[in-house]
Parts: C-alpha cells; sequence; structure tokens
C-alpha cells in the first residue's frame, strides 16, 4: 500500500510516498481503506520534532530520540471497514467509519481497535468532512467540556477561533449554551460569525484587553495569549486554558493556584469512542459542521503540511487516497 513516510525529524520535505506493507488486523482491530485523513498541527510537530520550551525532551523521549519510531502519521481518519479480527462484532464490513488512529492514517489502510474512538460516519457528510472532524473536534469537547467545565450562559472566548481547534471550539462552546467571543483574523471573521459566535474580534484591530466584555472561560488555541492577559479579560472564577503550553505556562498555573487568581488550566486532549460517538450524534443532528481548509491528494502531503504550518488554516487541512 501507498504511505506517507518520514524516517528523520525535519521539514515537510522529509516525507515521501513509498510502498509499504498492508498491516493485517488483531483480533480486535478493524482494518480501514482509509479515503481521507487530516494533517493536523499534532502531525506537523511529531514531523518537525516542534515542540514547545522543555516539552522538546519528553517529546523525544517519547517518539524516537534520534529518529521516530513510528514512521506514518496519521491521527484522524475516515475510510470503509474492508476486514475484521477473529473477536469484533461491532462493526460490519463495508461499514463507513471515521476517528482517531493515534498514528498510520496517511496511508492507504489502517487498523485500529473496534472499540478504540471510532464511530460510524454520519450519512450526510463526506468522508473528507468526517476526517477533518475528530481531531479538532475531540480537543474542543474535552477542553470545554471536561476540563473547563462550560455552563449554560457563561461567557466564553475562544482564541484563535478559525483554525483546526478553534472552529470546533466555538461550535461546541455554543452547544453548551455558551455565549461565544470568536478571535481571528479579518479574513475569518465572517466564517467565525457563521459557526455560531455572538461576537468577533479581528486580532489585527483590537487585542483582547481593549474588549469591555468579561468571561468565565478563555481558551487560547494558538499560543499568543499570556496568563497576565487573560487575567484582565477574566470575571473572577474565571478559567484560562491555553492549549500549547511549556514550563513557563507550568510555573504559572502553580502560582495562580498558590495565590488563588483565576485558575489556569493545563492538559492533553483525551479520544474515546463516546466522544467519537457524540461528535457524530451532533453532526446528524445539524448541530457540528466539519470545516475544511483544504484537500491534498496524499501525494502532496507536504504542501498540507506546508498549509497546517502557516498556522492560518481555516479548520482542517485534508488528504485524500485515491482508489
Ligand atoms: N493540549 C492538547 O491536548 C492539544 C490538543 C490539540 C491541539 N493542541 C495544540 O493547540 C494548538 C492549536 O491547534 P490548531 O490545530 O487549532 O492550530 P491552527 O489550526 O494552526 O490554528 C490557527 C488559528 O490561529 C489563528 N491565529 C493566528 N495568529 C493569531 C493571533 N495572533 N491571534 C489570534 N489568533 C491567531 C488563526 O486565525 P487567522 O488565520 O485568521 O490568523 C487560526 O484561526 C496547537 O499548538 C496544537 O499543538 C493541543
Amino acid at each position: 500500500m501507498k504511505a506517507a513516510v518520514y524516517d528523520r525529524y525535519g521539514p515537510a520535505d522529509v516525507l515521501t510516498i513509498r510502498d509499504i506493507a498492508r498491516p493485517e488486523p488483531a483480533a480486535d482491530e478493524i482494518l480501514v481503506q482509509v479515503f481521507a485523513a487530516a494533517v493536523t498541527t499534532a502531525d506537523w510537530r511529531l514531523r518537525a520534532s516542534a515542540f514547545p520550551g522543555v516539552m522538546w525532551l519528553p517529546g523525544r523521549l517519547m517518539l524516537g530520540l534520534r529518529a521516530p519510531r513510528n514512521k506514518v502519521l496519521g491521527v484522524a481518519f475516515a475510510g470503509r471497514v474492508i476486514a475484521r479480527g477473529d473477536n469484533v462484532t461491532r462493526y460490519a464490513l463495508g461499514d463507513a467509519v471515521f476517528g482517531f488512529s493515534g498514528a498510520g492514517a496517511h496511508a492507504q489502510y489502517l487498523t485500529v481497535k473496534a472499540d478504540g474512538p471510532v464511530a460510524l460516519k454520519p450519512k450526510s457528510i463526506t468522508y473528507e468532512e468526517a476526517a477533518a472532524v475528530p481531531f479538532g473536534g475531540a480537543s474542543a469537547l474535552v477542553f470545554l467540556r471536561d476540563f473547563a467545565e462550560v455552563k449554560p450562559g457563561e461567557a466564553v472566548l475562544v482564541n484563535g477561533a478559525s483554525g483546526g481547534v478553534g472552529a470546533y471550539s466555538v461550535q461546541l462552546a455554543r452547544h453548551l449554551g455558551a455565549n461565544v467571543t470568536g478571535v481571528a483574523g479579518a479574513d475569518n471573521l465572517d466564517l467565525v460569525r457563521s459557526l455560531g459566535a455572538d461576537d468577533v474580534v479581528d486580532y489585527s484591530k483590537q487585542t483582547i484587553t481593549e474588549l469591555h466584555s468579561r468571561f468565565d472561560v478563555v481558551l487560547d488555541t494558538v499560543g499568543k495569549l499570556t496568563y497576565a492577559t487573560a487575567k484582565r479579560v477574566l470575571k473572577p472564577g474565571g478559567r484560562y486554558v491555553p492549549l500549547e503550553f511549556s514550563g513557563r505556562e507550568m510555573i504559572e498555573a502553580l502560582l495562580a493556584k498558590l495565590t488563588g487568581g483565576p485558575k489556569m488550566i493545563l492538559n492533553v486532549s483525551g479520544d474515546s469512542r463516546e466522544d467519537m460517538q457524540c461528535l457524530a450524534d451532533l453532526m446528524e443532528k445539524g448541530e457540528l459542521r466539519a470545516v475544511v481548509d483544504s484537500q491534498y491528494p496524499l501525494e502532496q502531503i507536504a504542501e498540507a503540511h506546508r498549509r497546517v504550518e502557516t498556522r492560518h488554516a481555516r479548520g482542517a487541512v485534508v488528504v485524500t487516497m485515491g482508489d
């Protein structure tokens, strides 16, 4: 099968398309013919070894100190079940599915645990759209619902509201009943409004400290805010949630705890079957929509990585596998 392979960390050019062995499903796995997969900020970070600050060393220790141990990236996919292990009853051959793979989705075939973070693809959406949802959708859901515990009527500010996670954060904060303010560049304000934001802010014209509003939750998906800035716009008891963090944020979170300032929540997103099902249900009901920035054939995956690396993607960047 064809796969995008990388043998060393580096720029997007380290990715090459090669023929590698097709995986075989274990007893508890399904074999998926992948039609579309997302290229996410996680894939860029893994490929380039671009981990913020002090996270570099733990990142390298986990992924391979000198060279990546796992050579095929791709954390989110959509495709069709074409084989299943002996113990699998959850899916039938031919089922259209989407979900998290952890790795390996930038290939024509992929094995994933049948009980893992996978769900049936809503019929109303394409494979490209389905592949665009798991990464940003699950991150937004887990950070807003579980970590920040957003309640109906609360005011939520999403910084980076049109990006891979931001585009879903706006929709899901709204779904949780919040009043949402989305911060993005001028070209993306209409998109952010169309995703359900009550207010939008163009970061090139206004800083968030110039706003008159105060927020219960500030979710920063771009790593452009600081605790000090967020504190100025948070209500007493508010929560600051930076998705991108390193040593400085860890110290600030500790100080916030010791001094009793607004809470700073640092965490990493999970990926569960229940959450994938939740996202599928919301899409079925029309309460969540996929946001696809651009599509590239697998052969042009380096271009897709470069697009992600600009940090100006509108929603998800997707690669397609062809037949
Ligand atoms: N902790 C975790 O578990 C977790 C989970 C998922 C992701 N992450 C991390 O979260 C980060 C976000 O991921 P992502 O995929 O959403 O990134 P992304 O797609 O690159 O997000 C880009 C967004 O940032 C906006 N932006 C760029 N410059 C800005 C500025 N100065 N002020 C405000 N917004 C600005 C862009 O808007 P314009 O194009 O309009 O400029 C765009 O909406 C990544 O670093 C990723 O590694 C962490």
